[in-house]
């Protein structure tokens, strides 16, 4: 059976879909069943008895981590923890743990664990595009935002759940920690008129000034420390293509998916189509 952590998160959800279909038991952590399919057991907290696998999202686990790992001595086969492409950077370029997020730590806790481990390190999520911009989408057809020519290579959420099945079902990955790239470098610009692409609008981006645009990432809630770093992260993205690597084709034996794909396929969620 395979534990999955933040089983309704953004990886965890297709990853538990791709289990089942896969034949596998699935027992998901989430606080909110009602996002998962019938057939899975659904707990609120972590139980490892009868788990031989274990899918970590670092956000779920927390603090947790190390206790989890104690009590998987012994029982766990494998853990794939999904890290992050910036954890061995400086802690101040991690923009995500301000939200809390403890990557870093969390791999390196499992990778010292003893335990047989894989360590998904993906780049930014497509999905990240629902935060910056959905609402927007909903209500116009002009998206304002930081730093349009900033650069992303971002990843399809279902090639990061197909990598992490494979990383359960194949020894290839054991012991590794592959940095998993969307298969383009694509600016902001780009991306929203992706988008609207998929939607059969025209969408036009209109670039705020970096004050302007951390006011208004901190007005929607993130803390300060987060608008910051993800600012400057663009800043220093821009008139540079994001890193791309061949990590998903090595895995899966296909390219990864394009944002285009990702966005025709989540079009329904920023509103309404020409
Ligand atoms: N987003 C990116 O671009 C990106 C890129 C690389 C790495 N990562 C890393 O990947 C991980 C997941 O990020 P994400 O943005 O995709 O988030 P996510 O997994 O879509 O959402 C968070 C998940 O964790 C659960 N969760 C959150 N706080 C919790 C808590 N206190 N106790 C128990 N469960 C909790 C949520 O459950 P509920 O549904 O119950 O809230 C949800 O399932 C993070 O560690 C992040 O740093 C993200």
């Amino acid at each position: 059976m395979i534990l999955v952590t933040g089983a309704s998160g953004t990886v965890g959800r297709p990853l538990v879909e791709l289990l089942v279909s896969a034949g596998l038991k699935v027992r998901a952590v989430a606080r909110n069943p009602s996002a998962l399919p019938r057939s899975v057991e659904v707990v609120d907290r972590p139980v490892l008895e009868g788990v031989t696998g274990l899918f970590v999202n670092p956000r779920a686990v927390g603090d947790d981590i190390d206790g989890l790992l104690a009590e998987g001595k012994g029982v766990l086969k494998r853990v794939v923890v999904l890290s992050a492409v910036n954890v061995d950077d400086d802690l101040d370029m991690q923009p995500s743990r301000w939200r809390g997020d403890r990557n870093t730590e969390v791999e390196r806790a499992v990778t010292a664990s003893g335990l047989d481990w894989v360590a998904l390190r993906p780049t930014t999520f497509a999905a990240n595009a629902f935060g910056l911009w959905a609402e927007q989408i909903q209500h116009g057809d002009t998206v304002r935002g930081s730093y349009a020519e900033a650069t992303w290579s971002p990843i399809h959420e279902l090639d990061l759940a197909e990598v992490a099945l494979h990383a359960f079902l194949d020894d290839g990955l054991l012991g590794t920690r592959p940095v998993l790239t969307g298969p383009e470098s694509l600016t902001q610009r780009e991306m929203v008129s992706a988008i609207g692409d998929a939607m059969g609008r025209e969408l036009t981006y209109l670039e705020m000034a970096p004050e302007v645009a951390r006011a208004a990432l901190v007005g929607r809630g993130f803390p300060a420390g987060f608008a910051a770093g993800l600012l400057s992260l663009q800043a220093r993205s821009v008139g540079v293509p994001a890193l791309i690597t061949n990590e998903v084709r090595r895995a899966l034996g296909r390219p990864a998916l394009t944002f285009a794909r990702w966005a025709s396929d989540n079009a329904y969620v920023f509103g309404r189509a020409a």
